[in-house]
């Protein structure tokens, strides 16, 4: 190959896979947004969803504390298959799984350690 042709070709691939890292990281921050929005539709008339604030029903654990009764992957099964029937004032809600990685992967980035 001569240099003249060698040396786009190589630029071209260091663009590639710098785009390529951004697109994952894009990708993590567009899931933390859709889990977001999804607890701030269902969720956020009874719980805190952010990193701030108090749940606005007093009896509703704020989101960024739930890692401190158990870890927050257990809840993949119960956003998957119903969430908590248990609690007469919470309406079951079932989330596809895309839905249900986005919504953990956002519970986890707000946990407060
Ligand atoms: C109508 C109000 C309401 C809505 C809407 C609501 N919750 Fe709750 N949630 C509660 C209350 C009240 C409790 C506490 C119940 C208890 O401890 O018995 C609770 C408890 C929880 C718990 C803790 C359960 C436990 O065993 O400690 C989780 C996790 C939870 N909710 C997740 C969610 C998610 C996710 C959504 C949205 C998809 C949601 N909730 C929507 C009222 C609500």
């Amino acid at each position: 190959m001569r240099l003249w042709l060698a040396y786009p070709l190589l630029v071209a691939m260091v663009l590639l896979a710098a785009a390529g890292h951004r697109t994952v990281a894009q990708g993590t921050a567009a899931m933390h947004k859709r889990g977001e929005a999804l607890l701030t539709k269902n969720c956020a008339s009874c719980h805190a969803v952010g990193t701030t604030g108090d749940s606005p029903r007093a009896d509703a654990p704020t989101f960024r504390t739930l890692s401190k009764k158990y870890p927050i992957e257990t809840l993949a099964e119960s956003l998957a298959e119903g969430l908590f029937t248990g609690h007469p004032d919470m309406p079951e809600f079932v989330f596809e799984a895309p839905d249900v990685g986005a919504i953990l992967a956002y519970l986890e980035s707000i946990q407060e350690r």
